[in-house]
């Protein structure tokens, strides 16, 4: 059967298996093959968890990192970005006002800082968020590579999802991406990520999307890699380029921005057909890098969207991705806003909902 005809007959409802060569083909793509692809991901989608869409919201505690991938604005290198750390209060109002219009999923994101300051700041914000809302509310984090008693004290102040990016799932791929040194190794990466998923996370991992010398054969690779590790939750990135980072200067060796886009909602199309259930978030700064980005990522099977819940005067120094003017709006305009992209596509935003995922819900039961 050719990938075409298999995506119809998985839109159809039948039991077809893609094989390697398919995902390859179909990330390769064609204006028909990629109808064909978003046709099935949103159907299944549909059948699967239906149409909502979760609201996280995020809170980016400090943009100050101790690593130096080649890709990101915040590496520790990039001088010409002035660091903040957010007050203890800040971050609480800006949940409390998050909570208010409606949010119940948390993110605490920030670069990656292993001190006892940052792992003793999240743990008092965790107990707070609990004191407040107890399990009104789920709190995820996002906040790098942390040992294994990091991860232990801020499991039992609360938090239950984690997010840790493993870039690229092929090693010598990660290896182009981050220097050599012993806190860039892809090893440590998989452990984490192995040790979250296995005591109980909530676990989400994700690739970038477009990055130089990754080929589709990457691509099909780290589709398989989310299935093995059996994740909860897929958030990609389709690469953008910062100019503070080395990978700068090497414009000749990266794809397009509109076919970084088109590969990174390919990505998002099988990713749903694969693993139906899990959850797939998008980012809000997809919509400063693409207008449309956003909305075509919700049509190609993403089932949660990530507003940022920082506040404006911090936000436009958390500058991953670069060149974009920051965004000044107020958190109740952030949220209203992302609720009426949603709605706009046809995917509502579930309000009050902690948005777990469906997969990691079934995990918890089997393990019971
Ligand atoms: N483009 C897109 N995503 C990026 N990230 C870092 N730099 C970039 C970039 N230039 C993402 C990485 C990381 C998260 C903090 O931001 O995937 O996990
Ligand atoms: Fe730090 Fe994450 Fe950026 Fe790497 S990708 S430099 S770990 S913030």
């Amino acid at each position: 059967m050719y990938p075409e005809d298999k995506l119809a007959a998985i839109a159809y409802g039948d039991d077809v298996t893609l094989t390697d060569r398919d995902l390859a083909s179909i990330l390769n793509g064609y204006e028909e093959m990629d109808e064909a692809l978003f046709m099935a991901s949103s159907i299944v989608l549909d059948r699967t968890l239906g149409r909502d869409t979760y609201l996280h919201g995020i809170v980016q505690i400090t943009n100050e990192c101790q690593r130096n991938c080649y890709y990101c604005g915040l590496r520790r290198s990039n001088d010409s970005q002035p660091r903040f750390s957010l007050p203890f209060g800040e971050v609480m109002n800006s949940l409390t006002r998050g909570y208010n219009a409606g949010v119940r999923s948390f993110m605490l994101q920030s670069g990656e800082l292993l001190d006892e300051r940052t792992v003793s700041l999240v743990e008092h914000l965790l107990l707070e968020v609990e004191k407040k809302w107890g399990d009104k509310v789920a709190m995820a984090l996002s906040i790098g590579e942390h040992p294994l008693s990091d991860l232990e004290r801020f499991k039992s102040k609360g938090a239950s999802r984690y997010l840790l990016r493993i870039e690229s799932s092929d090693r010598e791929l990660y290896m182009k991406l981050h220097p050599r040194d012993s806190i860039h190794r892809y090893s440590s990466r998989l452990d984490c990520l192995v040790n979250l998923h296995g005591s109980g996370w909530e676990t989400g991992t994700g690739v970038l999307v477009g990055v130089p010398w990754q080929n589709d054969a990457h691509l099909a690779g780290d589709l398989r890699f989310m299935q093995r590790l059996d994740v909860d939750v897929c958030n990609m990135n389709p690469y953008a380029v910062h100019d503070g980072t080395p990978f700068a200067k090497e414009r000749r060796l990266i794809p397009p921005a509109e076919e970084r886009l088109l590969k990174y909602l390919r990505m998002i199309g099988l990713m749903r057909i694969l693993m139906p259930d899990i959850n797939i978030p998008i980012s809000a700064r997809l919509l400063s890098v693409h207008h449309s980005g956003p909305m075509r990522a919700l049509k190609a099977g993403a089932n949660a969207y990530m507003a940022n819940l920082t506040p404006a005067k911090y936000r436009r120094n958390y500058d991953l991705y670069g060149g974009k003017p920051a965004e000044t709006n107020s958190i109740e305009v952030v949220v209203n806003d992302a609720i009426r992209l949603c709605e706009n596509v046809g995917r509502p935003v579930k309000l009050l909902d902690p948005g777990v995922s469906r997969h990691y819900r079934k995990r918890m039961e089997e393990k019971e």
